[in-house]
């Protein structure tokens, strides 16, 4: 059970620290989350904690988000070191340890994943990564049918969520990260199987 008091420190700090948008669009995804973990029988606490901390770190100047990067144990390849965009992931999960005491590797993870994917996901991480693209404040072209394919199967939406971001990457001439290849190449394998099947 999520303690009130906590979450209520969590929201106070976000309200803070985010533009308005940015905060609904986190509760939002914290909503969304939460209902894709009853949906795939995830653990919804965590999946409404990183829902709601996934971007704690975006409005966070570029300097310092980079600094986290260089300064995090954890796993960050060269091209996603040169794409600030990306940067908020890893510090965001450095942040929540730094700052709540966070130590759970799911919520951890699902943050630090939440922008460029990785292979064996676990079923908390694919549901930020979608719950990001889905929320109800999502408004792009396609939405609609991600919404679709994320009821559908966590696999099947992720396959058509980096099958997109990979070709729209290449379309425009952009580097991607290791993790994100990788990621698309397992749910592209998934995929041809099924369709085998
Ligand atoms: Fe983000
Ligand atoms: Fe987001």
């Amino acid at each position: 059970m999520l303690d009130k008091k906590l979450v209520g420190s969590y929201k106070d700090y976000l309200k803070k620290n985010l533009s308005k948008k940015r905060y609904n669009h986190s509760i939002n995804v914290a909503a969304e989350a939460v209902k894709l973990a009853d949906k795939y029988d995830a653990d919804r606490d965590k999946c409404y904690l990183a829902g709601l901390l996934h971007d704690i770190a975006k409005e966070l100047d570029t300097q310092s988000q980079l600094s986290f990067v260089n300064n995090s144990q954890l796993d960050v390849c060269e091209i996603e070191k040169k794409s600030s965009p990306l940067y908020h992931a890893v510090a965001g999960a450095e942040m929540i340890q730094d700052l709540f005491g966070i130590k759970d590797n799911e919520i951890i993870r699902a943050i630090r994943y939440h922008t460029v994917a990785r292979a064996q996901m676990s079923k908390t991480e694919q549901i930020i990564y979608l719950a990001d693209l889905i929320s109800v404040d999502r408004d792009y072209k396609d939405v609609k049918r991600m919404r679709k394919y994320a009821y559908q199967s966590l696999e099947k939406a992720m396959y058509e969520a980096l099958k997109f971001s990979v070709g729209d990457s290449v379309k425009k001439g952009n580097t991607i990260p290791v993790s994100t290849v990788e990621a698309y190449n397992e749910f592209c394998s998934y995929e041809k199987d099924l369709r085998k099947e």
